[in-house]
């Protein structure tokens, strides 16, 4: 039996931190695996002490540990052109630190880069906070349909007998939104951009939701008929000069959110989701959460 990294579904924390780090090529893959055995040591003593750690490989660093994923679990590659773009920026490893104090949070993300010292270089640490009541800073409601956290954990969770089980696939993308632009658009506008009211997020009715409205483009069905889901952990994300959103998506297959971002970017019919006119995805890369059995085998 395997189980998921616990934090994935911890809910309810405000205080979050996304580090991202790279590898040395150089680093044999003993000393790696030794540096991520201290990792999954303090995941569990920072965990006691009140914040969460999650951590994610890329897919070359996956392979160089030999860390079983899942079928279709590959880097991150650029979606769309120009300013209608995600461009690829995949780094070999992610820390997602997550709590309800900011002081637990920062000294957990510390605890992290000390543990990965000798093996990684960091290169980006951003914290992020659950804007009021779990809003946007576009002032949108995020997470309405999202499902809760057992459900999410059938939904995004490799089942049992199948590559990288108990592990989970992860998007993050960090999007910088223009806040005055979309600000400038009048409320019933800024909901035709999202498709949901802004006071309570109630889904616009079908009559007057538009084709390049997000929830229209983000939703879709397989060949049953099923709808296609995901388990999202957004979070906000800046100051008053650059914010936006930290995009968490986790899922069991990859295509399942690599086509929702496709749709985005209108890449199957030249439809591009309205959001991304006022919001840029800066960077983007998928990473493999590997299940906690496998995180705690890695140095035997
Ligand atoms: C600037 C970036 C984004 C913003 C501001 C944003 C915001 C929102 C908001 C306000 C909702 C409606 C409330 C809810 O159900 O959560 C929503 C729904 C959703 N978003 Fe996003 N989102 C962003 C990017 C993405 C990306 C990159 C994906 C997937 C690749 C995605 C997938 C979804 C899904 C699956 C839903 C639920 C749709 C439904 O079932 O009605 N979003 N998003």
């Amino acid at each position: 039996m395997t189980s998921p990294q616990p934090g994935i579904f911890a809910e309810g924390t405000s205080t979050h931190r996304v580090q991202k780090y790279d590898i040395a090529s150089s680093a044999d893959a003993e000393h790696i695996r030794a540096a991520l055995s201290g990792l999954a040591a303090t995941i569990e003593s920072q965990s006691d002490r009140g914040a969460e750690i999650v951590v994610g490989f890329g897919a070359d660093l996956a392979q160089r540990l030999t860390v079983e994923t899942p079928a279709d679990f590959r880097s991150f590659e650029t979606i769309g052109q120009g300013v209608r773009s995600a461009p690829a920026t995949q780094h070999d490893l992610i820390i997602w630190v997550h709590g309800t104090g900011p002081g637990d949070v920062f000294d957990a993300s510390l605890a992290a880069r000390r543990t990965l010292a000798d093996v990684g270089e960091i290169v980006s640490d951003i914290s992020a906070f659950v804007y009021h009541d779990s809003r946007d800073l576009t002032g949108f409601i995020d997470g309405t349909e999202n499902p809760a956290a057992e459900e999410g954990c059938e939904i995004a969770v490799v089942d049992e007998g199948l590559p990288g089980a108990g592990g989970s696939i992860l998007l993050v993308q960090r999007w910088v939104h223009d806040l005055d632009t979309f600000h400038a658009l009048d409320v019933p506008d800024q909901e035709r951009v999202i498709g949901r009211t802004k006071p309570d997020s109630v889904e616009l009715d079908e009559a007057v939701l538009p084709d390049d409205a997000h929830i229209t483009r983000v939703v879709m069905e397989d060949d049953d008929g099923e709808e296609i889901e995901i388990y999202r952990r957004s979070v906000p994300f800046g100051n008053s000069t650059e914010a936006g959103l930290m995009f968490l998506g986790f899922t069991d297959e990859l295509a399942k959110i690599d086509n929702m971002l496709r749709e985005m970017y209108g890449v199957s019919d030249g439809v591009h989701d309205r959001v991304i006119d006022f919001s840029q995805a800066r960077s983007s890369g998928y990473y493999f959460a590997p299940s906690k059995e496998t995180l705690h085998r890695l140095n035997k």
